[in-house]
């Protein structure tokens, strides 16, 4: 298998999920050169040339550029000034376009005819609009040519030449050139956020996928992010989890992992006892007192409880590759008491039959954030944790990935915030809070997933799962033989929970998701259909990558990115199939393109997380 560059990307709408790559077929092969592979051909070839062509370039370094919709959207600017300067600060809208008459459109005619309308102006309708708009662009090496559409759609051709040397010029400067520039500093992610001693169902991995991968498109586009596993470590529950411990095993400090064995069942049988038991029940509602109080052998047990499970948490993240910090609930816990002062102190908290809340318009249940036996609850401490985040962090934008059900807490609570003055109300402005709301995991029942036994199906089963179908897979295609264990693990993992990952991401998060391994490990492929997609398609569609992560960052879609993904593989695919690349006479173009293609893809799989396996 030399020289074989596999990736998988599945299409959202079709069974098949792998499309390989076989670099070998880019030269249209001759058998009888058997010596570098042709992946390696490619890298020495295209490093060399890059090599003598940074000797050449000046600006290397200045990575610091605009992408192409708003280099257009600048362009565009200015030829809209000039064309009605009596209509001031209009902004530009400029989309990108697939038609063969343009790459890009400009669409402000018909809005800018509307404000004109019989008032005195030499226009007589919206075409004319366009085409003065387009007489008024600035002369700019971006352009090819221009031409009027319809009712005054400006339609742009890029500069084949311009296009060209951007990519040549990626290659020099590396992917970073093309991060998109976003307006925020620095963000907290809060997600994964499982809950200490409960089962780490497949919501929590839809948290921990969608999160990652928001994560991953800050990071790249240059945002610090806090990555933050707001873990439930501080319910009522631990009172009853102590005393079982406790209960359990005399020596209960020395009672590790392994003896306590699953915490699940751990603590199933706790619930079972403090539901049959009053005498168990009034001891383990004490202990929930003492632990609050700070009591050090509750602490101790509790400390204990947590560090199992956070450690079973860990092995799933180390899986998935997914870096966390914890801060748990109980992190918060000492900043409650003050941020409910300062909510007070504004007029925000109220009294309500025995309780403390908060009323707020467009609801008509009220925010407890004191419930009446005089504890804290969820929202108390989602407020104290947005206070810190804000004014200790320094975070600009919080983000907070959960399925939809939790969405009436967070609009409550970022309204709370909003009112108390630390959230901007604009909600297009910083400091902002975002819900990013999930669909249910569903089983092929169509009923929530679960086991046959309707057991909650453990993450670490998942995986495993997924892991074991896909080595299969390869055995039954004779990769046993072929490669070693080692490989045969490696590349297993990677396409098993990269298609975890990717059946995940690749649908619209708000709708449902059914859970299938038959479908999201399906290899067969697809009917392949060949468009007229030549370079220059590729090329184009290479040059929206950056605006592609902005989107769906700025919208907090990762949707829009395997979309991309799947896109890119296939104008790939068009292109290697009908344009020769090596021993031809456009070879070093060629090369340079599928190069900057490989790289974009290499960063599109980073982004959703997904390892790309090299042979298969
Ligand atoms: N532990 C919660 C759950 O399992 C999710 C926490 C989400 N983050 C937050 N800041 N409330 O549902």
């Amino acid at each position: 298998m030399l020289g074989c560059l596999t990736l998988f990307v599945a299409p959202s709408s079709s069974s098949s999920p792998f499309v390989s790559f076989n670099f070998n077929r880019l030269s249209h092969f001759r058998p009888s050169i058997s010596l570098p592979s042709t992946t390696d051909l490619l890298r020495t070839t295209s490093r060399r040339l890059i090599l003598a062509t940074k000797k050449r370039s000046v600006s290397t370094m200045a990575n610091e550029e605009e992408n192409v919709k708003r280099k257009l959207a600048k362009l565009f600017e200015v030829a809209l000034k000039v064309t009605v300067p009596s209509v001031v600060d209009v902004e530009p809208l400029v989309a990108a376009c697939t038609g063969k008459f343009g790459d890009y459109q400009c669409n402000n005619a018909m809005g800018l005819w509307s404000k004109i309308k019989g008032k005195e102006t030499e226009f007589k309708g919206p075409p004319a609009v366009g085409q003065a708009i387009m007489r008024n662009l600035p002369q700019s090496d971006i352009i090819e040519s221009c031409s009027v559409a319809g009712p005054g759609f400006v339609n742009v051709k890029l500069s084949r030449n311009w296009m060209a040397q951007s990519i040549q010029r990626m290659l020099i400067d590396g992917i970073d050139a093309w991060a998109p520039r976003l307006p925020v500093r620095r963000a907290v992610v809060d997600f994964s956020s499982p809950n200490i001693a409960k089962e780490m169902h497949v919501g929590h991995l839809r948290s921990t996928i969608i999160g990652d991968t928001i994560a991953r498109m800050l990071e790249f586009s240059r945002v610090e992010v806090l990555r933050r596993n707001h873990v439930g470590d501080w319910g009522t529950q631990f009172g009853m989890l102590i005393e079982f411990l406790f209960e359990k095993f005399s020596n209960w400090e020395d009672a590790n992992e392994a003896a306590i064995g699953d915490l699940q069942e751990f603590y199933k049988e706790s619930k079972k006892r403090f539901d049959s038991d009053p005498d168990f029940k009034e001891r383990a509602q004490k202990a929930v007192v003492r632990l609050q109080g700070g009591e050090q052998k509750y602490r101790k047990a509790w400390t204990q409880i947590c560090e199992i499970s956070r450690n079973e948490f860990n092995r799933v993240y180390q899986r998935l590759g997914v870096q966390l910090e914890e801060k748990g609930e109980s992190f918060y816990n000492p900043y409650i008491p003050a941020v409910l002062e300062e909510l007070t102190s504004k007029n925000l908290v109220e009294d309500s039959q025995g309780a403390r809340v908060i009323f707020l318009e467009g609801f008509n249940i009220p925010l407890i954030v004191v419930k009446s036996d005089g504890g804290y609850n969820y929202a108390s401490t989602d407020l104290a944790a947005i206070w810190y985040r804000l004014n200790e962090e320094k975070a600009e934008w919080m983000i907070y990935v959960t399925d939809v059900g939790q969405q009436q807490h967070f609009d409550m609570v970022f309204k709370a915030a909003k009112r108390a003055g630390w959230l901007s109300t604009d909600d297009n402005a910083y400091p902002k809070a975002s819900h990013v709301g999930f669909g249910l995991v569903l089983g092929d029942d169509k009923k929530r997933f679960r086991t046959r036994s309707s057991e909650v199906v453990r993450l670490a089963d998942l995986l495993d799962e997924a892991k074991s179908r896909c080595k299969t897979t390869l055995i039954e295609r004779g990769k046993g033989d072929e490669w070693t264990e080692e490989e045969l693990e490696q590349t297993a993992e990677a396409i098993g929970y990269g298609a975890v990952k990717y059946a995940d991401l690749k649908s619209n998060r708000l709708t449902n998701y059914t859970f299938s391994f038959d479908q999201m490990l399906n290899d067969k492929m697809g009917a392949i259909v060949l468009d007229h997609a030549d370079e220059r398609a590729l090329g184009l569609h290479l040059l929206q990558f950056s605006e592609v992560v902005e989107e769906a960052c700025t919208n907090l879609l990762p949707n829009v990115l395997c979309e991309y993904l799947y896109n890119l593989s296939e104008f790939f695919t068009t292109f290697y199939s009908n344009c020769q690349v090596v021993g031809s006479a456009e070879e070093t173009s060629r090369l340079l393109l599928c190069e900057a293609t490989a790289t974009v893809m290499r960063k599109c799989f980073y982004l959703l997380g997904i390892v790309p396996v090299y042979k298969i």
